[in-house]
């Protein structure tokens, strides 16, 4: 047997289960022995007085994904997989958004010729459905769900997204038939665009008013919405984003019914608040997104999803646009209402830091609770496990190592992604990746880009939803 590619030795490694110290011998890509005096290697990775963690999973991310008007997003494939590898990330899952009238088919080899041989780490695509025509429904979703594209997202806001009830329904048909995930963005539409209307006559334009036009209960009502058509088709559904207590609620008292229904929170629930929109000039619309910021009491009811398992997987919905650019966030400038900056913000690099800081560090969440909401869940929920989401003979050596103690103040700078800002600017955390490492190449070591662009690949899907509502699964 040929000695090892690369050994990483002397650290600590962290599962979704367990905390140990180990070497970990990687062979062809794949870890093929965790023990201790590995012998030979061709390279060395000293981990000592680190953390080996599973590299970053990354399942709601937006990349080059076209908007439908002037405005451009500021990462493509190359950009936002060279920023989710300096984050500690080793996949992401983009969506393929279908645009009305188009076949979903060809909307999913387009993205795949724009991830070709740009990406730094592995990716694999849920699809996004906006236009579920009886042909799109009876024939490629099925088609594409055989094929590995087994999650969709729904949108229950946005102009030429939204779905409509019985959309919703037909479209969670086609899961349960399929074994596939129903992922919902869940905000009433016509409630955000009656108080839109109503805060722009009274002249209340600024980017603040993004978040009142989308106040919580808009949220809720929706989120409980999109649980009861799940309910109807008996079908699993994760509703994605979630920003405050009542959405939360809403998803645990479906759980404790023993309904599948999975929660996602992301970081900038855990430390913006509704009062960063509140900038001078345009400075907040650095900060719109939806659902808005909200309150420290929503945060606090984050934290205690996360904790309490009532979140299974912490994302970025990294949805990346330049501020300082007519094609971003100041497109609005011509046109003076929050209605018109672009939803979304930069977040792929900032996601991981921020929980370890936040939760680790804080004593919110323990390591492994960390790991299983970063990494683990997300390959178990959209079948990447066991190949990816943990240190394990057989996995994919795609690999974290922290320093744990390495205390960092956040700047755009460190994040190598197309955007001209950080929502996080200047945010101290401690704790940061210094070393990813996808199928055993190293692509980011002590914040220098190491690893080529076109190693990451696409990575076929496995279905792992039994199409039904029945008991919550495996995740952690
Ligand atoms: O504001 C957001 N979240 N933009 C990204 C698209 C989405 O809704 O996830
Ligand atoms: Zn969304
Ligand atoms: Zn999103």
């Amino acid at each position: 047997m040929k000695p090892f590619d690369t050994v990483i030795r002397g650290g600590t490694i962290a599962t979704a289960a367990d905390t140990f110290r180990c070497d970990i011998g990687i062979r062809d890509g794949v870890i093929a022995t965790l023990g201790h005096d590995l012998g030979p290697a061709e390279q060395v990775i000293d981990a000592s007085g680190k953390l080996v963690l599973p590299g970053g999973i990354d399942s709601h991310v937006h990349l080059a994904q076209p908007t439908g008007d002037e405005t451009v997003m500021a990462d493509d494939f190359e950009t936002g997989t060279r920023s989710a590898a300096f984050g500690g990330n080793t996949t992401v899952l983009p969506f393929v958004m279908q645009q009305k009238g188009q076949s979903l088919r060809q909307a999913v080899a387009d993205y795949h010729a724009l991830a070709e041989g740009n990406c730094y780490v592995d990716v694999s695509f849920h699809l996004i459905l906006t236009d579920p025509t009886p042909n799109v429904l009876g024939q490629e979703l099925p088609a594409l769900v055989e094929d590995g594209y087994t999650s969709f997202k729904v949108f229950m806001t946005y102009e030429g997204l939204a779905l409509s009830d019985r959309e919703m329904l037909e479209v969670m048909d086609v899961a349960r038939a399929t074994g596939a995930l129903v992922m919902v963005h869940a905000e009433n539409y016509d409630a955000i665009r009656f108080l839109t209307d109503r805060l722009e006559r009274a002249g209340k334009t600024a980017p603040y008013y993004h978040g009142p036009s989308r106040p919580i209960v808009v949220e809720r009502e929706a989120t409980h919405r999109a649980i009861s058509l799940a309910e109807i088709v008996d079908v699993p559904v994760m509703i994605v984003h979630v920003s405050n207590r009542e959405s939360m609620e809403e998803i645990r008292r479906a759980q404790s019914k023993g309904l599948k229904v999975y929660g996602e929170t992301c970081p900038q629930y855990l430390v913006l608040t509704e009062n960063d929109l509140d900038g001078l000039n345009m400075e907040g619309a650095k900060y719109v997104c939806s659902p808005p910021p909200r309150d420290e009491a929503s945060q606090i009811a984050c934290w205690e999803g996360l904790q309490s398992g009532t979140f299974s997987v912490f994302s970025s919905d990294h949805s990346p646009f330049r501020y300082n650019d007519p094609q971003g966030k100041l497109r609005a400038k011509g046109r003076t209402s929050f209605r018109w900056v672009p939803n979304g913000i930069p977040g792929i690099a900032t996601r991981l830091p921020i929980l370890f800081s936040e939760g680790v560090v804080k004593g919110r969440i323990d390591l492994n609770r960390f790991v299983a909401l970063t990494s683990t869940n997300h390959a178990k929920i959209y079948g990447l496990y066991p190949r990816k989401g943990t240190i394990a003979v057989g996995a994919d050596a795609d690999i974290a190592i922290w320093d744990p103690e390495r205390e960092v103040t956040i700047s755009h700078a460190l994040l190598k992604d197309g955007s001209d800002y950080t929502p996080y600017e200047g945010m101290r955390v401690t704790g940061w990746p210094v070393l990813t490492t996808v199928r055993g190449r190293t692509i980011v070591v002590e914040g220098s880009l190491v690893g080529g662009k076109g190693h990451g690949a696409y990575v076929q899907r496995q279905r792992t939803s039994t199409g039904r509502l029945a008991r919550k699964g495996y995740e952690q």
